[in-house]
Order: structure tokens, then sequence, then C-alpha cells
């Protein structure tokens, strides 16, 4: 899979003088993300919304012939932006991206929807020289420090003609400063500018994320995750870890020795057994030597 397809990546990797310090809260420009994004497939339907709910709630409501499969909905602002496990996700405006994507797969590619996005994200931030990593199952961190930069959400509601709409929703900390973050997150969480000392143009970084899940989404279209998976595990910073995980209530202790060919998590138990894990939330991991 190669994510980067064309110039805007290079715009991005020139480093700060498109953008000076004070200059973190331009609006996105459709002129400059419009021209690099396909007429067909992912992004190939943009809108830009400067306040809504959710970009997620808003994609799931639409009726059915407003949104085609790739459209893509970004706000500036959302008022009541979700999480994982019914939490508020919580932006300051103008200063991140927060957008969803219309997905609509052929047959229900389960998790696997999660990690490409998670593996996309990563690899466009990678092109910027940034050092990310995959924290499974949906969120995307520095990988020395293990800060979380950005979230996926991932949802879903059948058609009435019985066809499955998924709705991605990708969050991404990229123009916030430290105070920014409320106080109680300040030790777990980074942006791109805090990483790298300057802003970033997020117009260019949402063709460079665009881009980058369309090569990854029609890879996994042809080959059912294959590739996906394969290069996925050495981004993936879980993998070695020992974990606590909390699933529905009850707590399982392990180490992720694997990711499955569904995107699953492959956990070593303390007996030796190995389970599969579909979805649960890590409480603890500490890197096994
Ligand atoms: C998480 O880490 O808990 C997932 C966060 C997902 C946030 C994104 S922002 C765009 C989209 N709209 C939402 O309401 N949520 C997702």
């Amino acid at each position: 899979m190669s994510p980067h397809a064309s110039s805007p990546d290079a715009r991005l990797s020139e480093g700060p003088e498109n953008l000076s310090p004070g200059m973190s809260q331009i609006p996105l420009n459709p002129e400059e993300i419009l021209p690099y994004l396909p007429s067909q497939g992912i992004g190939s339907v943009l809108e830009i919304l400067d306040e809504i709910s959710s970009t997620n709630t808003y994609l799931l409501s639409l009726p059915r012939d407003q949104c085609p499969h790739g459209m893509v909905a970004a706000a500036e602002n959302q008022t009541a932006g979700k999480g994982r496990h019914g939490r508020r996700w919580l932006a300051p405006p103008y200063r991140n991206l927060s957008f969803s994507i219309v997905l609509r797969p052929k047959t229900n590619p389960g998790g696997l929807v999660t990690l490409a996005a998670a593996y996309a994200t990563v690899q466009a931030l990678r092109g910027l020289s940034i050092p990310a990593a995959i924290k499974w199952p949906n969120d995307v961190v520095e990988s020395k420090s293990g800060l979380k930069l950005g979230g996926i959400l991932c949802e879903a509601r059948q058609e009435k003609d019985t066809t499955l709409r998924m709705v991605l929703g990708i969050g991404l900390n990229v123009n916030l400063e430290i105070g920014d973050f409320p106080e109680e997150i300040r030790d777990q969480a980074t942006s791109l500018h805090l990483l790298l000392g300057h802003p970033f143009d997020r117009s260019v970084l949402l063709v460079s994320l665009l881009q980058s899940f369309g090569s990854v989404w029609s890879s996994l279209e042809k080959d059912g995750g294959e590739t996906l998976v394969r290069e996925s595990r050495p981004l993936c910073a879980t993998l070695g870890c020992n974990l606590r995980l909390d699933m529905h209530g009850h707590t399982l202790e392990g180490i992720a020795v694997d990711l499955d060919p569904k995107g699953r998590l492959v956990l070593r138990l303390p007996s030796g057994v190995h389970q599969i894990i579909e979805i649960g939330e890590i409480r603890k991991s500490t890197k096994v030597d």
C-alpha cells in the first residue's frame, strides 16, 4: 500500500513556513483540498460544516441518496462530538481535524475498518516524520510516549434495502497547545503542534489522511485485509505489551501477541491459552522486555 499519492504531502513536509505560530486557527480551505481529492471513492464528495453536533451523527442521519460511498463531512466545531464507550469528544473550534467518512462495503469488514483508519492515519503522520503508532483498537499515539494523538469511532446502520452504511469518524489533535487540553488529560494526550513545535495547515493534512485512507480501503476491498493486517503489525504499539483489559465490566490480563486476520487482538493469558479479543478497553499496558 502506498498511501502517499501526490503533491500535498510534499507541501506538508516543507515545514512551518506556510503557517506561523499565531495562525493555528485558520479555517479549512476547500481550494486547498478539492483539487487533490479523487472524483470517485474516498473524498469524492466533501462537506465542510462550520458547526454540527457530531459528524458521525450527521452522516448517519442523512437520507441514503444524500450520502454516497466515500462522502466526507468535516466540522470546524462539534457541539456533541462522540468518543468511544459513550464518552464526549471535545476539541476547540478550528484547531483539530474532526471528520467522518461514509463507507458502503460489499461485505461487512467488522473491526478491520477501525484498523484501516488507524493504519492510514499512522502512515500519513509518519509521512510527516511524526513517529505515530496504532494503539489497538482505535487510538493513534506517539510511539515513544504513548500519548494520544487521535481516536477513531466507527458506527453503522442498516439501510432500508438491508445494505450497510458505515460511518467512520476520525478526530486528530492538530493545532492544540497544552492549555487547550482539559487538565485531567494533559498527561495522556498530545498534538502535532506540540510534537513538532509549529502549527500545521489542516487542509493539507486532511488531504493526506483521505488519500492515505483511500489507498488502504482499496487494498482492504481487494484482499480482505491481508495486506492491512500484515503491515499494521509492526506499527501496533500494543503488541508485546502486558495488558489489563476491561471487557464489559470484567477484567482480563495477558500479553498481546498478535493481530488476527480480522484485526482482532490475540491475547496470551497467564494459563498459556490464546484468547481472541474483539472489543475491549485497555486499562493498563506495560511493555514486556
Ligand atoms: C475516541 O478516541 O474515543 C474516538 C474519538 C472519535 C472522534 C471523532 S471526531 C469526528 C467524529 N465525530 C464524532 O462525533 N466522533 C468522531
